[in-house]
């Protein structure tokens, strides 16, 4: 919550010049000053410990399990794959305030925030995200938990680190629409931003460079760690960490009926392949081909990412288009028939783990009980106040100064 300090007032008869004072310097202080006064956080995030070069290394007691991966897929102690750390606070905490600073934008409207939104899992709650020029992207934005973890990035996978990947946001058209020298030009204007990323990259000779922007925002995206819901509890031994509900869930989910742990496996919930399971698109609306552009191979036609399945509950609407409102919708996909949303004429080579499952509804309950049990926000970053810039996101679905956080 944000502190209310409480004001001394002054003698009566000052009160009302106190007053029009007081509001002729809200109202006229240009925004600029107040970033004078920011500072870096020179500790870790919950989740890393500091090392002797200064460095945040991430703890988890997922790091005590050998990996298990060829002792069968789904396993409770599976290791974690390996990750991105080794970034330093202060540069995890410049990456914080670019990531929620509309200075980005070519239009210094729109922020990374407003459409990876930590309030809502950071996706947007869309069912396709609305870019800088209030263009629809093709796609929904996905959550940006764990991302340290992923090896690649986008649904159709065509980026393979989140230093690449978020060149696409920055310069594209339908998001953030800015150009390599607007937004240099843009974050020196802020008269804080040069000192703050020499702070973060001490020895840099020219610390605010394009790939140092983006070096932070990696950063920042690798600290948002979720590894603490209820199924990690019950994957550690606390056998009283999911309820019956959920348990029971659990045992659909890893089941060779129902097989969704094959492709989202634990403890990411994804396996990080590419998969064709034949989503159906909006109405109206052309075949996303996905990967096939990627890896120009046919085969992969209208395969996708398979994505996480972590602080699922947070993120409605579901699947590259948003297609499906509800996590039971998504869920019901499933057992509908394979291939049943596949329009006639249209030839997908659906991946052989989407079944004929015949999934009963009182188990298709079960496993949205179950999902709900991946939802982990404690260490969710706190939203800056205030950014850099002084900008407010423009946004109507998002406002910095309405959330809490320092
Ligand atoms: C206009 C909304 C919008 C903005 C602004 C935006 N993104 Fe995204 N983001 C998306 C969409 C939509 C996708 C999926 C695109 C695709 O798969 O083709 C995405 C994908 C991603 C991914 C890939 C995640 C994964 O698991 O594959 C990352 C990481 C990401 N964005 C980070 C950022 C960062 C960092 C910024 C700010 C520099 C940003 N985004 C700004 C909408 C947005
Ligand atoms: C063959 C691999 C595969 C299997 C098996 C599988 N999934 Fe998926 N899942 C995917 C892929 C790929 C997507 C993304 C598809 C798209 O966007 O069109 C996805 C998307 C989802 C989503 C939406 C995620 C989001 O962020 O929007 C949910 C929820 C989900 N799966 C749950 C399940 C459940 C429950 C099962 C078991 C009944 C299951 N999956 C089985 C590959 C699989």
């Amino acid at each position: 919550m944000r502190k209310r300090t409480a004001k001394k007032i002054p003698a009566s008869h000052d009160i009302l010049l106190w007053i029009c004072g007081t509001v002729l310097w809200t109202l006229f202080t240009p925004v600029q000053t107040v970033a004078a006064d920011f500072t870096l956080a020179n500790q870790c995030p919950p989740g890393f410990a500091l090392d002797d070069s200064n460095q945040c290394r991430l703890r988890s007691l997922y790091q005590l399990y050998d990996s298990l991966q060829d002792q069968g897929l789904g396993g409770l102690k599976t290791a974690l794959p390996s990750h991105r750390d080794g970034f330093s606070p202060q540069q995890i905490d410049l990456g914080r305030l670019l990531f929620f600073d509309p200075v980005l934008s070519g239009d210094k409207n729109l922020s990374c925030a407003n459409c990876h939104n930590p309030e809502l899992g950071f996706a947007d709650g869309l069912a396709r995200s609305v870019g800088a020029n209030g263009q629809q992207h093709a796609r929904s934005a996905p959550s940006l938990w764990n991302s340290a973890f992923l090896k690649r990035f986008f649904w159709d996978a065509r980026s393979n680190s989140l230093e690449d990947q978020a060149l696409g946001p920055l310069f594209s058209e339908i998001e953030m629409a800015n150009t390599p020298e607007q937004l240099l030009a843009n974050l020196h204007q802020v008269e804080t931003y040069p000192a703050l990323f020499a702070e973060a990259f001490p020895e840099d000779e020219n610390p605010l460079v394009v790939d140092n922007i983006v070096a932070a925002l990696t950063a920042f995206q690798t600290s948002l760690i979720s590894l603490n819901s209820p199924y990690d509890r019950y994957a550690h031994g606390d056998s009283s960490a999911l309820s019956a509900r959920q348990l029971e869930g659990l045992n659909v989910f890893r089941s060779f009926v129902a097989r969704c742990s094959q492709c989202h496996t634990p403890p990411l919930f994804t396996n990080q392949q590419v998969a064709v399971i034949g989503t159906p698109e909006p109405e109206g609306l052309p075949r996303d081909i996905g990967a096939q552009a990627t890896f120009n191979a046919k085969r992969l036609r209208g395969g996708f990412k398979v994505p996480t399945l972590r602080n699922i509950a947070q993120t409605a609407p579901y699947m590259h288009s948003g297609r499906f409102a509800t996590l039971r919708e998504a869920t019901e996909f499933y057992t509908k028939g394979r291939g049943h949303a596949v329009p006639e004429g249209e030839e997908l080579l659906l991946h052989w783990h989407i079944s004929e499952p015949n999934l009963s509804e009182t188990e298709l309950d079960r496993l949205v009980d179950f999902m709900g049990a991946l939802s982990d926000e404690s260490f969710k970053p706190s939203t800056p106040r205030r950014v850099p810039s002084g900008l407010l996101n423009g946004r109507p679905n998002f406002s910095i100064v309405e959330l809490s956080g320092e």
